[in-house]
């Protein structure tokens, strides 16, 4: 912390007091997976379930975020440990105010998604990968990246030429080559309302349940 004679103001409202409001719990739904494993889609689904249930949810989206909030980040190591922990605060406010935040980068080093998950109380960190083998991202190459990477025309791509970190033990694993998307939201839906994060008004089963 650079910042001198700073001191840390309390709300007068506890996250309690919001959560009570929203119905909810505040959480960040964390997921990590490699460019075109899905993280954007299911992003953008649960959040879409969760609000058309009266939930509150908001998405981050690696490829937004890089519009403005990370604008002056790259992809070079120490660029991308700076993205991920600049979104890891702008997180875990969102979980204080008693919203589910989920959050799509590749954010593909480990040490970054735990040093997130140590910034905030235990159970708030929900990390989700979102595995899907490289061979079927790269020929799914949504953004024709993949093959500017295998060209050389991108430099330190993941999983090209640049690392990605599995977690050891996330919280949840969602095959996306295996569950299509209605399936994938059954799972991570299961998962919020097992944690008594979120419960929509519909009863949710994990498939084959
Ligand atoms: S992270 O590694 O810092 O977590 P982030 O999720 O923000 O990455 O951004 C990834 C997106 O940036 C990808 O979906 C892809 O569209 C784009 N991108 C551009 N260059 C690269 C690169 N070298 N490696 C990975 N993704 C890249």
């Amino acid at each position: 912390m650079n910042s001198k004679n700073i001191v840390w103001q309390q709300s007068a409202v506890s996250r309690r007091d919001r959560e009570t409001r929203n119905r909810q719990k505040g959480a960040v739904v964390w997921l990590t997976g490699l460019s075109g494993s899905g993280k954007t889609t299911l992003a953008h689904a649960l959040e879409k379930r969760i609000v058309e249930n009266d939930g509150l949810a908001f998405v981050l989206d690696g490829d937004n975020i890089r519009h403005g909030l990370c604008s002056d980040l790259g992809f070079s190591d120490d660029d991308r440990h700076e993205n991920i922990r600049r979104v890891g605060e702008v997180a875990k406010l969102f979980a204080e105010s008693g919203v589910i935040v989920i959050t799509a980068f590749i954010s593909p080093f480990r040490a970054d998604r735990e040093r997130v998950r140590s910034l905030m109380p235990h159970g708030d960190f929900i990390e989700v990968y979102v595995r899907c083998p490289l061979e079927v991202c790269e020929a799914r190459d949504v953004k024709g990246y993949y093959q500017r990477a295998r060209s050389g025309d991108i430099a330190g791509y993941t999983g090209i030429s640049s690392p990605y970190e599995e977690p050891d033990r996330p919280e949840l694993v969602i095959d996306t080559h295996e569950s299509n998307l209605e399936e994938s939201l059954a799972l991570a839906l299961f998962f919020l309302g097992d944690r008594q994060i979120f419960s929509p008004s519909n009863t949710v089963s994990p498939p084959g349940v």
